[in-house]
């Protein structure tokens, strides 16, 4: 059933090696193992200049574009820079919009240099959801990153299995905008 389900990772980090690709790549092998097909975006590969509304098809953002209107849900992931998510992520969501976003199931994973990246994934949880996202409560920090990765791996077991859990709860929930509306509350009790 689920592989009607389409899933878009978008990688916020262009370093070669970057330890947030990686992550991600292990987030959609399970979203691929619980039935969906995937698509990593890696903004390295694309060429998108900072964005300029007057250019919005500049470079690969037709590309871009195409690629997240096929998701089902979309998985954002990136560094922590400076206290927020990274400007090549930023860009790649400016480019796109509510076409691309709204009532799209979206989630989050954040890789920091030194503590928990919170700030970092408040904002990008700001961003989905003012372009109208359901973006799942869980959400994957990876604080410390240098020790956290050890030959391209997730050296800490329960870390990993919270990466494949977001990958695999994309998948269960997305396309939730079409679920069943849910009836209204019941009636409040009167006082007789
Ligand atoms: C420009 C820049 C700013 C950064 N700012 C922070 C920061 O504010 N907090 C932090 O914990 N790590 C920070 N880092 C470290 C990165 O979050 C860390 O190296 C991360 O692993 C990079 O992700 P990547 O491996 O996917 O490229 C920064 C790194 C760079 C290059």
């Amino acid at each position: 059933m689920n592989r009607s389900k389409h899933i878009v990772a978008i990688c916020g980090s262009q370093r070669a090696g970057s330890h947030t690709r990686t992550a991600l790549e292990r987030a959609l092998r399970a979203a691929d193992a619980a039935g969906a097909t995937t698509d990593l975006i890696d903004l390295a590969e694309l060429e998108l200049p900072v964005f300029d509304p007057d250019r919005e098809d500049a470079g690969d953002a037709v590309e871009l574009r195409d690629r997240v209107r096929r998701a089902d849900g979309v998985l954002l992931g990136s560094p922590m820079y400076h206290g927020s998510y990274a400007s090549p992520l930023k860009t790649a969501i400016d480019y796109c919009g509510f076409d691309e976003f709204e009532d799209e199931t979206v989630g989050l994973l954040v890789v920091s240099g030194g503590g928990f990246p919170t700030p970092a994934l408040d904002h990008l949880r700001a961003v989905a959801s003012e372009l109208g996202a359901w973006v799942l409560p869980t959400e994957v920090a990876i604080p410390n990153a240098h020790g956290a990765f050890d030959d391209g791996r997730l050296v800490d077991d329960a870390l990993a299995d919270r990466v494949e859990a977001l990958g695999s709860e994309l998948v269960a929930y997305a396309g939730v905008e079409s679920y069943p509306e849910t009836t209204t509350a019941c009636a409040v009790p009167t006082a007789d």
